[in-house]
């Protein structure tokens, strides 16, 4: 996480070359001397937030932020140089060799798009395919399809937002895509669907009214559940980049599989208990399940012929363990600041 002095101070050099670069004259380059560097100015209000801050904190923060003062302070001396190289009689004959080049801020990859790319680099070279739905969908692709038939509790784990009072809602999971690369694809299939998702929840740290998952499936004669546990354990330690694996499998609930499991992952953070892992040491990644017959039969798929395995996993909670990003609202908020970390 950036610190948020530094997160200030990265902004206040951006807005400072923004203004910088379009200054023509010496007085308005003194108003702005006066607004950035002045006794009352920008860079003053930071330093002395820098200097309330504790020696730790100074000693983590310090040397950007002295670079970011530096930078401030050469913003206004070369402005300065090239305006007033500028002599009254060759007003008209700017010598362009003396202006300074305006610093380019190359746009990046977002980071889900690049963690996209990592899931992508492992699910593809094993023969998946990766697939798409849309984000506004019907009750029969992500309820119905998937053994949560109308008034059955399950519908109430998800909080689902409906679209004015339609039959349309914003899918609550990817597990709509599953239906739709079915219905397109046939079987066999091996796929993943990275995607948005939407719930009406209470909004904090963890939770978001918009976040991401990857979904995937594999159907094809004989598949069982030691498939989809080879698969489970190749991507995390793909993903994680660990040769020793620590996982551990329990029971879950998902409608749509049987029997549905939960994996856990050894927590990244900690070796004894933290609150990502909420002192168990273990981290909840990997929801999946062997797809369950009402699914496949929903598809027009015989389940005495074939048989499947699925997975949903929370690709937000992925890109903030392998990031180690604390707070689920920075991905959406593209701020530029911490967008730039990654
Ligand atoms: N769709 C489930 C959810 O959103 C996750 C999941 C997908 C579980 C596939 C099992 C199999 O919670």
């Amino acid at each position: 996480m950036l610190h948020p002095l530094l997160e200030n101070a990265e902004q206040l050099l951006l807005n400072a070359t923004e203004q910088c670069s379009s200054i023509t004259t010496l007085d308005a380059l003194e108003n702005f001397r006066i607004q950035f560097l002045g006794r009352k100015g920008h860079l003053i209000t930071l330093s002395e937030t820098f200097n309330a801050l504790p020696t730790e904190e100074k000693k983590i923060v310090g040397s950007r932020f002295q670079e970011i003062k530096k930078a401030l302070e050469n913003l206004h001396a070369n402005k300065k140089k090239s305006l007033e190289s500028i002599k009254p009689e060759n007003k008209n004959h700017i010598d362009f060799s003396e202006i300074e080049a305006q610093k380019n801020h190359p746009g990046k990859l977002h980071a889900y798009t690049q963690v996209i790319e990592r899931i992508e680099n492992i699910f593809i070279p094993m023969g998946y395919t990766k697939f798409e739905g849309p984000e506004v969908e019907d009750e029969f692709h992500n309820f119905d399809a998937l053994n949560v038939p109308t008034n059955h509790p399950a519908r109430d784990m998800h909080d689902t937002l409906w679209v004015n009072n339609t039959k349309q809602l914003l899918r609550t999971h990817t597990s709509s895509v599953q239906i739709r690369a079915l219905e397109e694809h046939g079987i066999p299939i091996a796929g993943f669907a990275p995607g948005r998702v939407f719930r009406h929840e209470a909004v904090d740290a963890t939770h978001d009214i918009m976040f991401m998952q990857c979904e995937g499936i594999f159907i094809d004669k004989g598949i069982n559940l030691s498939n989809l546990l080879g698969t489970a354990k190749h991507f995390l330690s793909s993903f994680f980049e660990t040769k020793d694996l620590d996982i551990r499998i329990r029971p879950g609930f998902f409608p749509f599989v049987e029997p549905g499991l939960e994996i856990d992952m050894r927590c990244v953070f900690c070796k004894t208990g933290c609150s990502v892992c909420k002192k168990t040491t273990w981290i909840e990644v990997f929801p999946c399940g062997m797809i369950h017959p009402n699914v496949l039969k929903a598809c027009n798929i015989d389940p005495e012929i074939y048989s499947g395995f699925a997975f949903g996993f929370g690709l937000s909670r992925i890109v903030m363990l392998y990031h180690g990003i604390d707070d689920i609202r920075h991905l959406s908020t593209g701020k530029i600041g911490f967008l730039k970390q990654f």
